[in-house]
């Protein structure tokens, strides 16, 4: 018996020195508009990045995905990109991003860009020429058609940010399709220039050094053969793009190409942000005959979505739905893939808010969030605050929101009928705008984020909740990461191991045990803010590792509380 557990511990070191660097490490997003300003401008630019590089390899990160740093108007605050193979001047040079990727390198962390290929901005030289003519070289970029017989739009799609997809372009007399903002026409992939100007840009980062991409959008590249309406959702007779034109039959064969002509023979990686693609076909995305390395699918981001992208009638969701989101792409890639975890980024509410029950610790909350996060199988995703515990934002007035997409859904929410007080409590729950306000890196003024005056307010817990503070107290949410991180990269069990979801059908707690040869190790929290109890045979040899309560109890798990047991046999 022995000897069998020294034979599957041999395999699993073996199998271990084959793991890639991406999948050992944890890797950080920054979003660099609200992360350091060293110029006084008030948002944040690439030398501040540069300057934080130390507290980023003490947290103990091996990558740092940016959102977009591209010329750009910041309709969609650098998702309508300008130009894709330069530097926003508002974040810095080439210089600053060269020296950005040699710093980096020199602390062990790799620079991920974020690659906005299914649209770009409207102020792009290429849309400019596309629009001027239907004649022109770049005529055929985007996706143009002309209006229905009485003048209305092509379709009747809605935009995810509200309001038709269709724009109409007076030179050409013609539509085109946006499928965010009116500022973000999208690119048309059918036409063999743009794939390989896109493919071009990419090869250029490549170039300067980086060490993998984040694909924006992604699911949305692939049109369908025939434009025509869907079936309404929404009072005002539109429907939902995504339910139109998202994961395409077709679309694999252009991400083939596209790793074909970029991706292969780089030591990088690769994740897609690809809403609408289900656990069961993950394997044709990711793994050895997939697209990308990892994917972001949102299964367990979106259950609070009635509808699509609606944030109107926000519904409640059960523990069991969200454990079988995670739990279906755990094993969707188990024998081929690897997930990427993730409960926040730019676009989402932060996971105390957006998971745990009101009234809950937060700082218990989301200590308990980065233990899932960590123990999970896959790459951890830390959004820049989360290591901090930043949590929502709840400002008075739509006026004081600056995100595109919380203006568009407080507009049809008022549309469907909702008070402004309702669909400013949408706003409050969903918006965007929670995960993008600014890095807390001191109590003094502008939380040391920046001199002048910025350009989203900070969050008025700052005095407590800052790099600082935390960096000084043994218990904070900071060097519990930095602490969690640094175990879970010397832990065969939690790089290798098995998942198995335990406690399948409990509505309080959410219970998994990875295992690897004769070790395992557990998992459980407690969603509720309620002291709840289960059946704890399971953990009858195992040994408390982590917890965020001093004392634990078998079988008891008091409000919000996570523990991980360890068990050797
Ligand atoms: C997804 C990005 O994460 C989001 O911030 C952006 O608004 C849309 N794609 C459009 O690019």
């Amino acid at each position: 018996m022995r000897g069998d557990f020294h034979l599957t511990l041999r395999a699993a070191a073996i199998f271990m020195k084959n793991l890639k660097w991406w999948q050992k490490t944890a890797v950080y997003q920054i979003y660099p508009k609200s992360f350091m300003d060293t110029t006084g401008s008030g948002t944040g630019d690439i030398v501040g990045i540069t300057q934080k590089l130390d507290y980023l390899q003490k947290l103990g990160i091996g990558a740092i995905w940016l959102t977009p740093i591209y010329p750009s108007p910041q309709v969609d605050n650098g998702y309508d990109i300008a130009d894709y193979t330069a530097i926003d001047p508002a974040y810095g040079t080439m210089a600053d991003f060269e020296n950005l990727i040699s710093e980096a390198d020199k602390r062990g962390i790799k620079i991920v860009m974020d690659l906005v290929y299914n649209h770009s901005s409207e102020k792009n030289s290429w849309f400019i020429e596309s629009k001027s003519s239907r004649t022109n070289p770049k005529a055929d970029w985007y996706i143009w058609r002309d209006a229905k017989a009485d003048g209305s739009a092509p379709t009747n799609w809605r935009g995810i940010f509200g309001g038709s997809a269709w724009n109409w372009c007076e030179e050409r007399q013609q539509y085109y399709l946006h499928t965010f903002a009116v500022q973000q026409p999208d690119l048309n992939w059918e036409n063999p220039e743009v794939r390989q100007a896109l493919y071009d840009a990419a090869n250029f980062w490549l170039d300067k050094g980086v060490g993998g991409f984040r694909i924006d959008a992604i699911t949305y590249i692939k049109k369908p053969a025939e434009f025509v309406d869907g079936e309404p959702d929404n009072k005002d007779g539109t429907v939902a793009i995504h339910k139109m034109t998202a994961n395409t039959p077709g679309i694999l064969y252009f991400l083939h190409e596209f790793k074909k002509k970029v991706f292969d023979g780089h030591d990088i990686f690769t994740v897609g942000e690809a809403n609408g693609v289900a656990a069961e076909e993950l394997n044709q995305w990711v793994g050895d005959d997939g697209v990308f390395d990892m994917l972001f699918e949102f299964s367990h981001l979106t259950l609070a979505f009635t509808d699509g992208e609606i944030w109107c009638y926000p519904r409640k969701w059960k523990l069991t739905e969200f454990k079988k989101a995670l739990s279906d792409s755990q094993i969707a890639t188990k024998e081929n893939g690897w997930c990427p975890i993730f409960f926040e980024n730019h676009d989402q509410p932060r996971c105390m808010n957006h998971f745990m029950p009101e009234g809950a610790d937060s700082i218990k909350a989301v200590k308990a969030f980065a233990r899932i996060l960590m123990t999970l199988r896959g790459t951890p995703f830390i959004f820049q605050g989360q290591e901090l515990g930043f949590t929502n934002v709840a400002w008075d007035s739509i006026e004081q929101y600056n995100d595109i997409s919380s203006r568009g859904q407080y507009e049809l929410s008022l549309k469907e009928g909702f008070t402004s007080k309702e669909a400013m409590d949408f706003v409050h729950f969903f918006s965007r705008d929670s995960a993008r306000t600014p890095m807390q890196w001191t109590s003094g003024e502008n939380a040391g984020f920046t001199s002048g005056k910025s350009w989203l307010p900070i969050h008025d817990d700052y005095k407590t909740c800052n790099a600082e503070v935390e960096d000084k107290d043994a218990d904070s949410v900071l060097n519990f990461y930095r602490k969690f991180n640094a175990f879970r990269k010397d832990s065969e069990v939690l790089m290798h191991g098995d998942y198995e979801e335990l406690l399948q059908d409990d509505e309080n707690i959410f219970a998994f045990v990875r295992s690897l040869g004769n070790k395992k190790i557990y998992t459980l929290v407690n969603f509720t803010p309620d002291k709840v109890s289960f059946d704890a045979g399971f953990l009858n040899k195992a040994k408390k590792i982590f917890g965020n309560y001093s004392t634990t109890e078998k079988g008891i798990l008091q409000s919000t509380e996570a523990v991980v047991y360890e068990e050797e046999f």
